[in-house]
């Protein structure tokens, strides 16, 4: 007979957080704006964008159900996007006080991905997670190694340093889900990079159009400081940015070709997480 005790548990926990974003500044990220909403319109593509992510993989687990290992770490994944959703959007309902209204960009998001989501097949819409999986494993490598230092806020810093440790952790579980459905050959992989470069694209313009949009609703369109400032940053992450996304393109690529265990043991140390328990529930 099947019981809890031997149910192989998942490689990574789900983490249950409860952020309060009551008392967020206006400016946290460098002290001003451009920053700011830079990061802030990459979190308004959250909420719906992971709960996207999940249905994408909901929709063709039960083709992986009798890989009992890979079943596993899919819940463990869905538990994690949730949570991420939840705590993103928590987040940018207590940012409405500053009247830039975030949470209408998250509905805009909502109604693309849905469009999305009618047009492409199962595995199209799978691939675009797939895909999008290897972008946030890329950017969350360099906030953990560096970018968080920037929020000048707690509360903020920690949210995106606990969500940058679990996309680290459930890094290749689309990719296996994938792999495991469709194999990895010629026929499996030109869909994979066709669908990620379309991924890239989007991505890449939406979080830039909301990041003018934040600007415009607060006024700063013109501050050519901060800018500056913006595109100097900008400048330096994409260097070292844009050889990672297109490692992706290799035939033989896997999420777990790269090692960032010590940096997620480091990072944990930050945040004083201790999973010993989690992971014996
Ligand atoms: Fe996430
Ligand atoms: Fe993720």
């Amino acid at each position: 007979m099947k019981t809890a005790l031997n149910r192989v548990p998942a490689s990574f926990p789900v983490r249950r957080m409860d952020y309060n974003f009551n008392d967020i500044p206006r400016y946290w990220c460098n002290d001003e704006p451009s920053l700011t909403h830079y990061f802030t319109g990459l979190s308004t593509l959250f909420p719906e964008g992971e709960s996207y992510f999940v249905r994408s993989v909901r929709a063709l687990r039960t083709k992986a159900k009798e890989n009992k290992i890979l079943d596993t770490e899919i819940g463990a994944f869905i538990g994690q996007e949730a949570m991420h959703s939840k705590e993103h959007h928590a987040f940018h309902v207590s940012a409405q006080q500053h009247g830039l209204d975030p949470e209408s960009l998250e509905k805009a998001t909502g109604i693309i991905l849905k469009g999305i989501e009618k047009v492409f097949s199962k595995k199209w819409n799978l691939l675009v997670t797939v895909g999008l999986e290897h972008y946030t494993a890329v950017l969350v490598v360099s906030m953990m190694q560096s970018v968080n230092e920037l929020m000048t806020d707690t509360t903020i810093r920690n949210l995106w340093l606990w969500h940058s440790i679990e996309e680290t952790e459930h890094k290749a579980v689309a990719f296996d889900l994938y792999q495991y459905l469709y194999g990895n050959g010629l026929n499996a992989y030109i869909p994979r990079i066709s669908v990620f470069t379309f991924s890239l694209i989007l991505i890449t313009a939406f979080s830039t159009i909301y990041q003018v949009v934040l600007m415009k609703r607060d006024k700063q369109l013109t501050n050519f400081k901060s800018w500056r400032n913006f595109f100097s940053f900008a400048s330096k992450q994409y260097k070292i940015l844009i050889p990672k996304f297109l490692e992706y393109y290799r035939f033989d690529f896997h999420p777990n070709h790269t090692d960032e265990k010590a940096l997620v043991a480091t990072t944990k140390i930050k945040l004083r997480i201790n999973d010993s328990s989690l992971l014996l529930s």
